[in-house]
């Protein structure tokens, strides 16, 4: 196959063509660029904080993040990394040591944040005490507590924009997700830019791969040479998503566009879904003055469970 642009050998097959490794590369930057323009993701004024696992989604947001704040000249001093060290053995470790190295490299200061040193557990070790007597897996308590840390610690840092690195794949699952589910107030969540900037509880989300197939970040991580762990946290293959995810591979193989399909059609519904989310009440929790839809935020309430257990 050969590169539809020039004479070079083909690395990818695209909708509109095939492109060799340096056409594809552009194609990839360019996309990303594009997709933070068109959504106003990044601004001037803006501190960012690129929340990063080491995986292979975060360290190509974080790479191209920089590389994006150096073309618009916007100040990189205004850059950070951040990492959530759930606790979770044999595995995230192996991320943050490839994170330090690709920080180091690059001159990206970099945080790291532990369930074990603020929520009091490993994850581990917590999710078996919080889930006890449900049909939970890991990743409830999990996300919970990830998203607590990363807004906390934005916060902390004085950012304006929480950079993650989902991409397409992520985003058409969890879209199924909440609708399988019914989680209607959820799917405001969601879209390139999430989490209200009126609120000061929280610092906005934002998704620079937006646009961007798994399978185009991981032969973009390949072709540029990341050092990069593709292994995939040990509890993945326990959850809900996981499902959805090989469904909609099996979907995608036989009818190609359907997660494209899934995207174009909750664009196309998400400010209806956003004005909904916004009347949503939210208020410092009475424990730890984070955000929180109820007294007491989601994180306090496993933390207690923890503390009862005791
Ligand atoms: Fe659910 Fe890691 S805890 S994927
Ligand atoms: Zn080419
Ligand atoms: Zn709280």
């Amino acid at each position: 196959m050969q590169c539809g642009k020039c004479d070079l050998k083909a690395v990818m097959e695209l909708q509109h063509g095939a492109l060799c490794k340096s056409h594809f590369i552009s194609y990839f930057e360019d996309k990303v660029f594009r997709t933070i323009n068109r959504y106003q993701l990044i601004q001037r004024k803006d501190r960012i904080c690129v929340a990063t696992s080491g995986g292979k989604d975060s360290l190509t947001v974080l790479y191209l993040t920089k590389k994006y704040c150096e073309k618009y000249q916007i100040p990189t001093n205004n850059l950070f990394a951040l990492v959530i060290d759930e606790g979770i053995a044999e595995y995230r470790e192996k991320t943050v040591i490839d994170l330090e190295l690709f920080c180091r490299k690059h001159n990206i200061p970099l945080k790291i944040a532990y369930f074990k040193e603020e929520l009091g557990k490993t994850l581990d070790d917590a999710y078996p005490i919080i889930n006890q007597g449900t049909s939970k897996k890991p990743c409830n308590v999990c996300g919970v507590w990830r998203r607590y840390l990363l807004n906390k610690h934005a916060k902390k840092i004085g950012a304006t924009k929480v950079v993650t690195g989902h991409n397409l794949d992520d985003e058409a699952q969890a879209i199924i997700m909440n609708l399988f589910k019914a989680n209607v107030d959820l799917a405001g969540r969601l879209g390139p830019l999430s989490g209200g900037s009126e609120h000061d509880l929280f610092v906005q989300r934002v998704k620079p791969l937006y646009l961007c197939g798994e399978k185009e970040v991981r032969l973009y991580t390949v072709l540029k040479g990341f050092q990069v762990q593709f292994a995939e946290c040990p509890y993945s293959k326990e959850g809900y998503r996981h499902h959805i995810q090989e469904m909609l591979n099996e979907f995608e193989h036989k009818y190609k566009g359907t997660k494209q399909g899934i995207i174009k059609s909750f664009l196309a519904m998400l400010p209806r879904l956003q004005e909904k989310e916004e009347k949503q009440q939210i208020t410092p929790c009475r424990k730890c003055h984070e955000a929180a839809n109820n007294d007491i935020c989601n994180a306090c309430q496993m933390k207690e469970v923890l503390e009862i257990a005791r």
